[in-house]
């Protein structure tokens, strides 16, 4: 099948789904192109390295949000995209999108869902949110994407301990870790589930 990466950031998760198609572990699977809402990003650098197309569309290139989504559609169809992964993307996908691709739209987020997600919940702010929560478990959620923030069904949950000498990096580094094992994994459930 024909996956489109969404990237915005360092691209590790993106990273993560490279090395398992190319060791093998997902099958049948190839990343057509990685589309990025940063010039900058070192994830566009990983999909260049792994002669990856990137499609760089951001807010400055589209002043319009209807222009730029409508960008990324052209970008997706284009492709012939089967699967979209949003891999620490930090745009929200209007309706448009969605609904073109629907049930077809996956994204990794760095805690356990439904707790913990929404506008506020990205990056660093998470972890300082958990470990003020004193919660004792968290973890990375790979769910659908439907029209809401961090709330479509979830695909896959995967869990980490917080340690009470937990800092929000130290915890964020214990989460990226899992969210790398289990986003393959979601890749892998998602083409069973829909026999490709
Ligand atoms: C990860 O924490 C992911 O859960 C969140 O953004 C971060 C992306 O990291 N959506 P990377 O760019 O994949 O390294």
């Amino acid at each position: 099948i024909r996956i489109s990466v969404l990237v915005s950031g360092n691209g590790s998760n993106l990273q993560a789904l490279i090395d398992a198609i190319e060791e093998g572990s997902i099958e049948n699977a190839k990343i057509v192109q990685v589309i990025s809402s940063n010039a900058s990003a070192y994830a566009v650098e990983r999909a260049q390295e792994h002669d990856i197309p990137v499609n760089i569309i951001t807010k400055h290139d589209y002043a319009d949000i209807r222009d730029r989504m409508d960008a990324i559609l052209e970008a997706l169809n284009n492709e012939s995209t089967d699967l979209v992964v949003l891999a620490g993307y930090l745009s929200i996908l209007p309706k448009k999108v969605i609904d073109a691709y629907e049930d077809r739209i996956i994204n990794v987020h760095p805690a356990l869902l439904p707790k913990h997600g929404g506008k506020e919940c990205y990056g660093i702010k998470v972890h300082e949110k958990v470990i003020a929560a004193g919660e004792t478990e968290s973890g990375a959620t790979v769910h659908y994407v439907d029209e809401g923030i961090d709330t479509g069904r979830i695909i896959i949950q995967g869990i980490v301990p917080v340690k009470s000498s937990d800092t929000p990096e130290l915890l964020q580094a214990r989460v990226l870790k899992k969210e790398h094992q289990i986003l393959p994994e979601a890749v892998r459930m998602v083409m069973r589930e829909k026999g490709w």
